[in-house]
């Protein structure tokens, strides 16, 4: 079976990329998530090493077909690296297709490496890293589940402490 290859910033993972990454799993056998670091400028809530680390707890029940490792720099540089056979990426919307389009154009163009399009479940389908982080960081608070329990707890952390200060 191929092995995929999953980029993403995943600050915070949550329930849209789970679906996704139980898809790919299905569809595709091996599974990379691939947690972008930019050395120079970490990530807005999360550090790279926090995220990968709260992903690892989030798919423990998929066991060994799916591994986490950070990467910096270009995700085809990062796919070929693990002579991962495609890329699999997420739209969950018009203006997510877009964006996406042009970078598995760009991607080919540079490569050749594939890349594949899945969509999560309606009920996912408007979840985003960038408002659960927007939530949290203003002390807001979210009731319907969005993110996996490992997720859960770690933004919970991050809201008592930004209560504290
Ligand atoms: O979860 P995100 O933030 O939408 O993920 C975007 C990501 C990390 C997949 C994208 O920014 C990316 O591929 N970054 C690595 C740099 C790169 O390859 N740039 C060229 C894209 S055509």
């Amino acid at each position: 079976m191929a092995v995929a290859f999953y980029p993403g910033s995943f600050d915070p993972f949550h329930l849209g990329h789970l679906d996704v990454v139980e898809q790919a799993v299905a569809l595709f056998g091996d599974l990379v998530i691939g947690v972008m670091h930019n050395p120079d400028k970490d990530s807005s809530m999360f550090t790279a090493d926090e995220r990968a680390e709260l992903i690892r707890q989030s798919v423990t029940h998929l066991g060994k077909k799916v591994c986490v490792e950070k990467f910096v720099g270009l995700t085809v540089d990062a796919a070929a690296k693990i002579e991962a056979s495609l890329i699999v990426k997420s739209a969950r919307s018009g203006a997510d297709f877009d964006i996406e389009q042009q970078m598995a154009q760009m991607n080919h163009a540079a490569s050749g490496v594939e890349t594949v399009l899945l969509f999560s479940r309606p009920e996912h389908s408007y979840i985003s890293s960038r408002y659960i982080r927007q939530f949290t960081l203003s002390g807001g608070t979210i009731k319907t589940p969005m993110v996996t329990a490992p997720v859960q707890q770690a933004l919970l952390a991050k809201h008592n402490k930004g209560a504290k200060s």
